[in-house]
């Protein structure tokens, strides 16, 4: 009797997820989708640095199927209560420092949330899952999200990246990332922790925070100000429409093998130069030059080239077909349609930009790009 209250208790208890890194461009995105579409809570765990915004999960205010704790995945005391209170039946992990140019120019934060922090989160994922019976404990997931950046860079005729590729990251970012994965792998393979690892493309969409190639170019765009290209700006990177991501995610958290490592992207490989070209052509279109007050026909006459990224990758490519093939996945947008939706959103929600792009963002802007 006391053995089965238990069990009951226990399955009652774990339907719900904790996500990290929710108040984040792709955490925020993808805990909008899953609460819109699913009745299970969220418990989301944020410690809301720079990059962390509470405006992005706005339109959940007094939903109490999201329950926001702020706080950093290394403070193993708050991470052990909440994996007591709330019992999880899976933590998908999205926290961490993500911008390439921030870890060049101060890689400290990266090491610490990147890949200490992480270590402390499968530490207290590990005991957790550790008290955890039964179907519980064979139901149980950990979902590390992770990037392509890992992979290293591709030359022009290379074949895309997939699982298999050796990990050869380039900078300080990817190398936290790398570490992270590593991490992830090894509490697998030691421990027998059930784990999921994604490794994605580039994502865009809206409330992608403007230090960002995509959203920064839309933003000067709109204010007249240069699209600072670096280098020859002929490097290669694969887009994927945030919300494709987010789907993706849900597929491996559900169907993905344990201990098994997904490549996410959109087939969608593209110089930055038409990244940005194709940009200035959707806002000449939805927000013409004309009506910024701007004195110019096209937007593309703002396109500037500036100093290269120190060890800036070429190209990467993301073969996904392991995931289309096992879990059905497609991504729904094309580049065209999915940047379309982008410039729109950012233009119909001139409050978020205005509040994100306050001092700190000037800050960073000015640092960044003075030379
Ligand atoms: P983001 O920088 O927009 O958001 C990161 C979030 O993590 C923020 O809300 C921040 O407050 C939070 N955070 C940072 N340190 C924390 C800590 N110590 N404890 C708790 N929360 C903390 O990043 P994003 O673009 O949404 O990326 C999310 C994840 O996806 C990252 O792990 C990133 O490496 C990965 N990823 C990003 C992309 C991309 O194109 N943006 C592509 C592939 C993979
Ligand atoms: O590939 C996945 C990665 O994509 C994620 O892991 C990272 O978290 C995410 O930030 C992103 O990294 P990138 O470095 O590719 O993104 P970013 O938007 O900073 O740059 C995209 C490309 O555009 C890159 O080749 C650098 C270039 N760029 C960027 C900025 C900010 C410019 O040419 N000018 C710029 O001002």
């Amino acid at each position: 009797m006391v053995g089965s209250a238990r069990l009951h208790r226990s399955l009652t208890r774990q339907m719900s997820i904790l996500v990290t890194g929710g108040a984040g461009f792709i955490g925020a995105n993808f805990v909008l989708d899953w609460l819109a579409g699913h009745d299970e809570p969220v418990i989301n765990l944020d410690k809301l640095t720079y990059a962390g915004n509470l405006e992005n999960l706005a339109s959940l205010q007094g939903n109490a199927k999201h329950i926001f704790v702020r706080g950093d995945i290394g403070d193993a005391v708050l991470v052990d209560k909440l994996l007591t209170e709330h019992c999880p039946r899976a933590i998908i992990n999205f926290a961490a420092e993500s911008h390439v140019d921030r870890s060049i120019h101060g890689p400290g934060e990266f090491i610490q949330t990147n890949i200490v922090g992480t270590f402390h989160l499968l530490e207290s994922v590990r005991a957790y899952w550790g008290t955890l019976e039964g179907q519980a404990k064979r139901r149980f997931r950990f979902l590390h999200v992770s990037t392509d950046e890992v992979y290293g860079s591709l030359t022009n005729d290379a074949p895309a990246f997939s699982e298999t590729n050796r990990y050869e990251p380039n900078s300080p970012y990817s190398a936290s990332k790398a570490a992270s994965d590593h991490l992830v792998r090894a509490y697998y393979h030691t421990y027998g922790l059930p784990v999921l690892t994604t490794n994605c493309s580039n994502n865009y969409g809206p409330f992608q925070f403007p230090e960002k190639l995509i959203p920064l170019c839309i933003l000067n765009a709109l204010a007249g100000k240069p699209l600072p290209i670096y280098g020859d700006g002929l490097q290669v990177r694969d887009w994927l429409y945030v919300n494709d991501h987010c789907r993706a995610i849900g597929l491996v958290l559900e169907g993905g093998l344990v201990g098994e490592t997904y490549n996410i992207g959109g087939k969608s490989e593209k110089t930055n130069l038409d990244v940005v070209r194709t940009l200035c052509d959707s806002l000449d279109e939805l927000a013409p030059p004309a009506t910024c007050h701007l004195p110019r026909t096209t937007y593309r006459s703002l396109i500037t080239f500036v100093k290269d990224r120190p060890g800036h990758d070429r190209r990467y490519a993301i073969n996904a077909t392991k995931l289309e093939r096992e879990l059905g996945w497609r991504p729904q947008e094309t580049f065209e349609t999915g940047l379309r939706k982008t410039v729109a959103w950012y233009l119909e929600n001139q409050s978020w930009v205005a509040n994100v792009t306050s001092g700190a963002y000037r800050h960073w802007i000015d640092k960044h790009y003075s030379s």
